[in-house]
């Protein structure tokens, strides 16, 4: 794989073909962070309205840490996984205390905050704050697989390491977030599960499986 022609493919596709996404307007580290967490278990579709409605009532880390739990509870109704909300709030109050009410941009800091595993960790350093810090859904291992042939299951907690890897050697570091986000929405938009879009696919030429005919086949992901 030529690395930097992946990358401008890459970024050159997200740069013209994003969807306008509400979390997308701008670089607001706590709207990112926002929307990574309601976007885990919930889809796209369902999380706009209840995105925008969080927004117009939690527009700032310190609003969300002042309010009472049990607003933003309400808030949360319908989206499910309530300990998502719990622990957004927990983490905003950490931010007051112990940061200004600013979110910090150092890894470490970031991803001790109560609720923020690594992909969280990952999205947020990248698209806020442009860090090269990989940010690995399924989405992400589904498109990495395919384009770089990679047959672990995926299925094992210990995979999303060497998807890891394979992002920290191949991310933009000109532009990270513009290349996390083209991977995910190429994932969500192209690279989909089953039936991709290849002929339609901005990075087909670096695409191992395409050219072997396999990505069907992939990702594995074995039942346990
Ligand atoms: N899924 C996870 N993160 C996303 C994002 N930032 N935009 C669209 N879909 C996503």
């Amino acid at each position: 794989i030529n690395i930097s022609n992946f990358q401008k493919d890459l970024i050159t596709w997200f740069e013209e073909e994003q969807r306008m996404l509400p979390w997308r307007e701008n670089q607001d580290p706590y709207r990112v962070w926002v929307s990574e967490i309601m976007l885990q278990q919930t889809k796209v579709d369902t999380v706009i309205p209840y995105f925008n409605n969080f927004m117009e009532k939690f527009p700032t880390v310190t609003a969300l840490a002042e309010a009472p739990e049990q607003d933003v509870l309400k808030a949360w109704e319908g989206l499910g996984y309530y300990s998502r909300a719990r622990n957004l709030q927990t983490a905003v109050r950490e931010v007051v205390e112990q940061y200004d009410a600013k979110v910090p941009d150092d890894p470490k800091q970031f991803g001790d905050l109560k609720g923020v595993g690594p992909y969280t960790q990952g999205a947020v350093l990248s698209i806020a704050f442009d860090k090269a810090e990989p940010a690995v859904d399924g989405n992400v291992m589904r498109v990495l697989s395919r384009v770089l042939l990679i047959e672990e299951d995926i299925a094992k907690p210990k995979t999303r390491k060497t998807f890891e890897a394979a992002v920290r050697e191949l991310i933009s570091q000109e532009n990270p977030s513009a290349f996390n986000q083209g991977l995910m929405e190429l994932g969500a938009l192209v690279c989909t599960p089953t039936k991709p879009s290849c002929l339609l696919c901005p990075v087909q030429e670096h695409c191992i499986a395409y050219r072997e005919g396999v990505e069907q086949t992939l990702p594995i992901k074995k039942k346990k």
